[in-house]
């Protein structure tokens, strides 16, 4: 069996299958030091909120053609970017999005806040958002937790109670995992793994870097995993 840790295991597998967003920095350039804008995190954060990676990424591409940069966000008609918007849906996300870029300009500068308390202070970024930027624009290292990451981690840890009610009991899973080199590629690991191998239906389990200590593979029984609130 595998004796090298978790979060090993995990980056070494996204070094090699990663998924090329447009909005990540590859994990070789990472290790030259190389990181994402924290403008280009934030937006495509926002944007991946209730919409999928294939939705958002044309949307991306626009955003950033129009507004490189939050000053240019921040000085842009609000009809302009809710006419970009226009299909993305959840609109109050393209509201909050240009008060946040103002208040990022009138308050900090022009520059994001390397600190999750002061990120989840700004329009809509929530406790999920603030987390992700911190861990992919300046690789604090903060447990990153949405839908794909806590059945990763109800999996593994074979977690017979509803996500609903261990929410802390995961983030402190994640927490111990959390390593202190590359916390922002453990964390895309994470979502990379819940999207193309630990997929709600028919997991991937014999491509899995983190299978050799998982409870659920161990007794078959990945699928199971995370369990339904009883009705
Ligand atoms: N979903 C939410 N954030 C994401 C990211 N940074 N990469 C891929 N999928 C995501």
């Amino acid at each position: 069996p595998n004796r090298t840790d978790f979060a090993a295991r995990l980056v070494a597998w996204y070094d090699r299958h990663h998924r090329r967003l447009p909005w990540r920095v590859a994990p070789g350039e990472r290790a030259r030091g190389l990181r994402a804008l924290p403008y280009r995190v934030w937006l495509s954060e926002i944007m991946l909120q209730q919409t999928t990676v294939a939705a958002v990424k044309p949307y991306y591409e626009r955003f950033l053609r129009d507004w490189p940069d939050v000053e240019s966000l921040a000085a842009a008609e609000r009809e302009a970017v809710m006419k970009a918007w226009a299909g993305l849906g959840y609109y109050s996300r393209a509201r909050n999005l240009k008060k946040c870029a103002e208040e990022v300009v009138a308050r900090h500068d022009g520059v994001f806040p390397a600190d999750v308390a002061a990120l989840r202070a700004l329009p809509g970024i929530g406790a999920y958002t603030s987390a992700a930027i911190a861990a992919i624009a300046f690789d604090i290292p903060v447990a990153v937790v949405d839908g794909n990451v806590e059945r990763v981690v109800t999996r593994h840890a074979a977690i017979e109670a509803p996500v609903a009610t261990v929410k802390k009991d995961i983030a402190a899973i994640v927490e111990r995992w959390l390593p202190a080199e590359r916390p922002g590629d453990f964390a895309q690991a994470m979502m990379d793994l819940g999207a193309t191998i630990c997929t709600p239906r028919a997991p991937a389990c014999a491509l899995c870097p983190v299978s050799a200590d998982c409870a659920a593979f161990a007794a078959g029984e990945a699928e199971r995993y995370p369990v339904k609130p009883a009705k």
